[in-house]
């Protein structure tokens, strides 16, 4: 939800630094971007509408200089044009801005300012940022000015400002992600936690990808924290000194060296990062299954010992929640509760230091989910984060962390977090039930079937279906069980990239009104389980036949059937194959309708990677 980033340092190319960062940054936001550089103590503004990625450089781009920031915009406040594209200027020029999350008492603070004869040029909530530094400015030196300014601020943030004629960076942070990359740390004693840092340059960023391919050194800031960086006085090199907002006093922070490689952040020979990363399921679900077996066992354990466990994530993650009801049900017998971040609020009255709190994201930046983690640790509830950035604040956050291990996942539209998701909460249903080592034996088989069936044939026989529903105005997805929370996934999986519109249903609910929407030709994507499946209290035969009756039903109505099943069936207008994986079928079942919707979108001239509208993660409300 916007990335921004900032560069101090011994560099003269501060502004190709950040547009390469911002690049890096686009899943973030790409509605507009815009850059301002320091030169001869003046800033330069770049800002334009668009993808950062379409944007031409020429030999007249980048200004020499040592100080840039940069940002790419997922609009909140104010339409999406060149004036509401950041950075920011104060009114009087001096103060330049670049912000992530959204000030949510801007119309008080706009009054406040007028007041004092300023006048606002923007419709954005940002604007009153470098405005009310500026008055700050008027008694304080940039450190204090942006302390006074942030807690003055309400709502999620993190932002970071410049002022003409300094060389200093100085930024804060509540609530939305900030990182501190250190090019050459320079060491000055063995001491672990430091309030000040010596280094060569310094990036700040929304997100690590920014920079990591000039350092694996970073520092995280935390909610109500705010970092400055200037110059040394001997002018040799750059300095970080950390401060709270609160007391403006020293806060000692710890540097971590990240193993990330930024080569895995690229798209190699693929055509779009989203079709890169269901290609990498192959080796992500084996990556996922490597986890503590101590720390899985102390989850299960917490598990037993709660009263009440309530599973939550948003979207997508939400999705991968909701099968957890199922798969807990099935192999450890054991009632969670699942619940979207977003409503998680509700369920205040039942929290008490008994309850545990299992949050699914792979960002660990959801501010939906972030909430729920406040109303939790107020309340006492223990949390277990499930999440893919290594480092985010869900990570940073939760008493015990299982790490998702698939890697950087760039795509808007998740694909591999998802399954390596789906596979460790069946682990853990695994490790309660007391029969981990048939989890891992019975994923890892899953792991070795998706393996077998990724490949580019299997990916044409997507594609061909493709091409035969891409004029599609609706389509339907059904499930059971498990597979009922895929048909929902599968549903956000087509509408974010194809742009269709698509809803999931539990199969047995069509015929209780959704029926009525069924004409000739609608398309209707069926999970529908191999003969020897068994259900949580199924029949015997498992739910097969049953599915297979609600699909006769669409049949019947000329629905076009696209089965997604071990077995063929003559129901079956279209049969997409995946193979028997007992309780690792929703992870092997929702692959295909990733490829599905990766195809449709590329059909329908989509970009798969930034769909309209949408931003990888979610820091606002
Ligand atoms: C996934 O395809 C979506 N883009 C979206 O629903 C996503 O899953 C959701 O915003 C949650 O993100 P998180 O996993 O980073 O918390």
């Amino acid at each position: 939800m916007c990335g921004i980033i900032s560069y101090l340092g011994n560099r003269k190319t501060a502004g190709k630094l950040v547009v390469d960062g911002l690049k890096k940054l686009e899943y973030r936001g790409y509605d507009s971007f815009g850059f301002a550089e320091k030169v001869n103590g003046k800033i330069r503004l770049t800002k334009k509408v668009g993808k950062i990625s379409e944007f031409r450089e020429n030999g007249k781009t980048f200004a020499k200089t040592n100080l840039a920031l940069g940002h790419t915009r997922w609009a909140t406040h104010g339409k999406v044009n060149r004036v509401n594209a950041h950075p920011h200027f104060s009114a009087d020029g001096k103060v330049v801005v670049v912000h992530n999350g959204i000030v949510e008492n801007h119309a008080e603070l706009r009054k406040f300012l007028r007041g004092k004869g300023v006048k606002f040029v923007t419709e954005t909530d940002t604007e009153v940022i470098p405005n009310l530094i500026v008055e700050f400015l008027k008694k304080n030196n940039l450190k204090e000015a942006v302390r006074k300014t942030a807690q003055k601020l309400r709502g999620r943030f993190a932002f970071v400002a410049i002022v003409a004629g300094e060389e200093k960076l100085c930024a804060a942070r509540n609530g939305s992600p900030l990182i501190l990359g250190i090019e050459k740390f320079f060491p000055k004693s063995d001491d672990k936690l430091l309030a000040k840092i010596d280094g060569s340059a310094f990036f700040i960023a929304s997100d690590t990808p920014a920079f990591l391919n000039h350092t694996p050194d970073v520092v995280y800031l935390d909610d109500g924290e705010m970092v400055e960086i200037e110059a040394s006085p001997k002018q040799d090199h750059f300095h970080a000194q950390f401060f709270g907002i609160t007391k403006g006093t020293a806060v000692k922070k710890r540097i971590i060296s990240l193993d990330l490689k930024e080569s895995k952040t690229e798209k190699g020979d693929f055509a779009h990062f989203m079709l890169k990363e269901i290609f990498e399921q192959k080796e992500t679900i084996h990556r996922a299954l490597k986890q503590d077996e101590k720390q899985l066992e102390k989850v299960a354990q917490l598990i037993r010992k709660s009263f009440g466990t309530f599973f939550i994530g948003c979207g997508t993650a939400g999705k991968v929640c909701a099968t957890a009801e199922y798969l807990f049900a099935k192999i450890a017998r054991r009632h969670v509760n699942v619940i979207f971040g977003s409503e998680f609020d509700t369920q205040e009255p039942f929290l008490t230091n008994k309850t545990l709190l299992i949050a699914v994201s792979q960002s660990g930046e959801t501010a939906d989910v972030l909430e729920a983690y406040k109303i939790a640790k107020r309340r006492g509830v223990k949390t277990v984060g499930v999440v893919n950035v290594a480092g985010s604040s869900v990570a940073r956050g939760s008493d015990v962390v299982l790490p998702v291990n698939a890697g950087v996942e760039k795509a808007v539209a998740s694909t591999k977090a998802t399954t390596a998701q789906l596979a460790i909460l069946t682990l853990l249903a695994y490790a309660l039930a007391g029969k981990l080592a048939e989890g891992q034996q019975m994923l890892a088989e899953a792991g070795s079937q998706i393996d077998e069936l990724l490949n580019p044939r299997y990916s044409e026989h997507l594609e061909k279906i493709a091409q035969k529903i891409k004029r599609v105005e609706s389509m339907y997805v059904i499930g059971k069980g498990t597979d009922y929370p895929m048909a929902l996934e599968a549903a956000i999986k087509l509408q974010e990239v194809s742009y269709i519109h698509a809803e999931g249903f539990a199969a047995g609910e069509l015929k209780h009104g959704p029926l009525a929407l069924i004409t000739k030709g609608t398309p209707l994507i069926a999970f529908v389980p191999a003969d020897r499946s068994l259900g949580v209290g199924g029949p015997a035969n498992g739910y097969r036949q049953e599915v297979l009756s609600n699909v006769s039903e669409v049949k019947a109505r000329g629905g076009r059937i696209i089965g997604v099943s071990p077995q063929n069936d003559p129901l079956f207008d279209e049969w997409i194959r995946v193979p028997d994986v007992g309780n690792a079928q929703p992870i092997v079942n929702i692959i295909p309708i990733q490829l599905l919707a990766y195809h449709l979108a590329v059909l329908r001239k989509n970009n798969p990677d930034l769909p309209r509208n949408l931003a990888k993660s979610v820091t606002v409300k």
